[in-house]
């Protein structure tokens, strides 16, 4: 397939996506239709420009030389497009800077020169040099308000160097099995990582029988691996008599897997159009024991009490940066403390619903200090009918303990930073006192 349709197709989403915002996965779910460009290229180029986009902007100011240059969007994107592909994909500098100057002088006849000048230059950068040069919040595009949040973390300065080395990192697909999935294991599509967990192949070979849409379609779900910790605190905690509460419950993920421990589960959601989601999930996936409730989880209509309630809250979105690079543009502090308070209400809500022994399960995809281990501190002030369960002996899961090296553990709770195969995370479990 040709570069240049996949380039200018690239730069093209870019531009798009600058302008619209929003969630970049949801973004390009309709934009990928087969079409003169290679579909993984342009995907790869979509996330490491987005990821890199604070580099990318300082060097072509730096490189462009002629103070602010005026160039559309998408123009700008290309230009992004093409550093990208030399400084971070390795491609042949020579090569993409002829095709891009090619693409220009069909479009933006009046800006080859400059391509040209700015793309000849970048071709003698190097990233090693780069590092030196920049400071952290250049160097791995993270905006200062959402650094300046990260620093204000122990565990991340004291860590600091191998977060940001794996900050930027693509991550990838995994899939989990579910109870009526299609065995997918002669395909050669999955590798499994832990029971009933996999690792989604893109091998040019695999994914033209096996897209990740078809392997959904098979009846895997496609999740972060982070989900697996929460499954295996389900495992110690829920069995078939545990009467289950999941008070922000869309897409469903959590509800789904605590499903195939109990009886039945509660699954409610505030929005419509999400419960909607929740339902068409629970379809697809052959989930019948799930009823599902829409409602404000601070204004729930119950009168019931249950053994375990699940407050999968609402946060920054922090720890799901790899997947979702635009999530670091939006991070400043102010976002963060009011997605702390926020979960804080709703934990103490969701917590009225916990039977005397029963158990809550706080989690969300961040690992920030303050809408984590800080809400928990608050929380446990707040209700002192509630105690940390020690569950450590129940993270001794992993194959290979290093994988978790970007992890803190408290008594209750797991903070994970994204690294490796997981996203960012964070899962407390609670119990309420027998006497409460
Ligand atoms: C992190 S997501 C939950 C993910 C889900 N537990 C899973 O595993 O797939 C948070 C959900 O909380 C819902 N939500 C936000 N505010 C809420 C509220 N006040 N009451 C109930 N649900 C709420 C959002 O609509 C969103 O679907």
């Amino acid at each position: 397939m040709k570069l240049e349709s996949t380039m200018l197709k690239a730069a093209e989403l870019l531009a798009e996506f600058d302008e619209k915002k929003g969630f970049s996965n949801l973004f390009l779910r309709h934009r990928l239709k087969d079409g003169e460009w290679d579909k993984g290229l342009v995907v790869s180029i979509f996330y490491g420009v987005l990821r890199n986009s604070i580099l990318l902007d300082v060097l072509i100011k730096r490189l462009s030389k002629r103070g602010k240059v005026r160039i559309k969007r998408v123009a700008r994107m290309l230009l992004k497009v093409a550093m990208w592909l030399m400084l971070f994909a390795r491609f042949k500098a020579v090569h993409v800077t002829n095709v891009a100057v090619s693409i220009v002088k069909g479009r933006w006849i009046w800006l080859t020169s400059f391509f040209n000048a700015v793309l000849r230059r970048a071709s003698a950068l190097n990233l090693e040099d780069l590092e030196k040069e920049f400071d952290d919040s250049v160097f791995y595009s993270i905006p200062q308000p959402f650094l300046d949040v990260l620093k204000s973390d122990a565990f991340f300065e004291n860590n600091r160097d191998k977060i940001l080395r794996q900050f930027n990192e693509e991550i990838p697909v995994f899939a989990r099995k579910m109870k009526n999935s299609v065995d997918l294991a002669h395909t050669g599509a999955l590798t499994e990582v832990f029971s009933g967990w996999y690792r989604v192949k893109f091998s040019r070979k695999v994914e033209r029988g096996y897209s990740v849409e078809k392997i959904a379609n098979s009846g895997y779900y496609i999740t972060s691996l982070s989900t697996y910790i929460v499954e295996r605190l389900f495992d110690r905690f829920l069995d078939d008599s545990s009467n289950v509460l999941d008070i922000a419950a869309s897409p469903g993920g959590k509800s789904m897997i605590a499903s195939e421990y109990v009886s039945h589960v509660f699954s409610n959601d505030n929005k419509f159009e999400k419960c909607f989601v929740l339902k068409r999930n629970f379809k697809n996936y052959g989930i019948d024991n799930a009823y599902i409730i829409c409602s404000d989880a601070q204004k729930l209509p119950l009168k019931a009490k249950f053994d375990v309630v699940i407050a999968d809250l609402p946060c920054t979105h922090a720890g799901f940066v790899r997947r979702h690079p635009e999530v670091k543009y939006k991070i400043t502090r102010g976002l963060v403390n009011s997605a702390a308070a926020s979960q804080l209400e709703m934990l103490k809500a969701a917590s009225k619903l916990v039977k005397p022994s029963g158990v809550l399960f706080y989690i969300v995809c961040s690992m920030l200090r303050e809408e984590t281990i800080a809400v928990c501190s608050e929380f446990l002030r707040e209700n002192a009918d509630f105690i940390p369960v020690n569950f450590e002996k129940n993270l001794k899961f992993l194959k290979d303990p290093t994988e978790f090296a970007l992890a803190e553990f408290g008594v209750n709770w797991v903070r994970v930073f994204p690294g490796g195969d997981w996203d960012g995370y964070f899962v407390a479990v609670f119990r309420r006192k027998r006497s409460a």
